[in-house]
């Protein structure tokens, strides 16, 4: 079994799925951006060969330590999980500069430079599997979130870019699309909503109402679930685009199924938001 690094394990699918490759034998190195983590990951990681590694991926320093060390203790990373993310909230207008990049740091920028780091051990041990985590929302664009929306969508495309780039050098590039999940996501937003005299604060109220209530809703995936699929995602036959969860899989099918305007009048339709 091989080196695993996840990014942001201290709650929801990063510490699922570090429980998951532990359980399949894998050696995980579980990031944590905060020393009081560690605790988090112990106790629900009790006795897997789980260990916690300081890991910000904002942070350059912090990303080239730790592949240093897995590399100087390992020989390479045989898998790398883009978990880390951050999510906001409110519309594109009422979204402050700070919020907006901060978002893109997280989801984005910090993707792109742990996969930086990683990709060259991955060439020179001869393959490797990148697994990144991105969203419905990457595939179905969505009100009131514009700039996660178009983070996640940003991991989709540089998930498929990738793809044609290594695929030759042995490494698998893999996007999982988790519909809701019950975890500690939307306690952590990074945004405000909307300030009290938002022209949107009764649209995005509106639109919560329905987008909490599309089909598949009502029958959440546990982030253990997110966590089996990712551990599938590196197998050799798996798909690249991988939807988790009964709304992900249903929205994904009927945005592919639907021309860009039947799908528009549809989603307006199911989460019952007009024009
Ligand atoms: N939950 C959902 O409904 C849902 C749906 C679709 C996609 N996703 C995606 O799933 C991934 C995991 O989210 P989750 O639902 O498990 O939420 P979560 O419980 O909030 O976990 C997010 C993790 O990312 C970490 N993190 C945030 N900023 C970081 C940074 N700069 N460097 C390193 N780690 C950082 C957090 O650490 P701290 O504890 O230190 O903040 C936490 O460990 C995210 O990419 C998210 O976009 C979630």
């Amino acid at each position: 079994m091989g080196c695993v690094l996840i990014t942001g394990c201290s709650s929801g699918i990063g510490l699922e799925a570090a429980v998951a490759f532990g359980q399949r034998g894998d050696h995980v190195l579980a990031g944590i951006r905060r020393e009081e983590s560690a605790a988090v990951v112990a106790e629900r990681c009790d006795g897997l060969p789980v260990q916690p590694v300081l890991l910000d991926v904002t942070d350059r320093t912090s990303i080239d330590r730790v592949v240093a060390e897995a590399v100087a203790e390992h020989g390479t990373i045989d898998v790398l999980v883009n978990n880390a993310g951050i999510g906001a909230i409110g519309s594109f207008e009422d979204t402050t500069e700070a919020v907006y990049r901060q978002v893109f740091e997280t989801n984005v920028f910090g993707v792109i430079a742990i996969t930086q780091a990683v990709l060259p051990h991955m060439r020179a041990a001869g393959g490797g599997t990148v697994v990144n985590v991105g969203s419905i929302v990457g595939r179905v664009a969505v009100p009131f979130q514009p700039f996660y929306t178009a983070s996640k969508h940003a991991i989709e495309a540089l998930t498929d870019a990738l793809h044609y780039e290594t695929s030759r050098f042995g490494i698998q590039m893999r996007v999982v699309e988790p519909g809701r999940i019950p975890t500690e996501f939307g306690a952590k937003l990074v945004s405000e909503r909307a300030p009290k005299d938002s022209p949107y604060r009764p649209l995005l109220r509106e639109w919560e109402e329905g987008w909490s209530s599309i089909p598949g809703r009502d029958d959440l995936a546990p982030a253990s679930e997110v966590a089996r699929i990712i551990v599938a995602a590196t197998e050799p036959d798996s798909p690249r685009h991988l939807p988790a969860g009964a709304d992900s899989e249903t929205l994904i099918q009927q945005r592919e199924q639907l021309d860009p305007v039947a799908f528009e009048e549809h989603l307006r339709t199911v989460a019952n938001f007009p024009a």
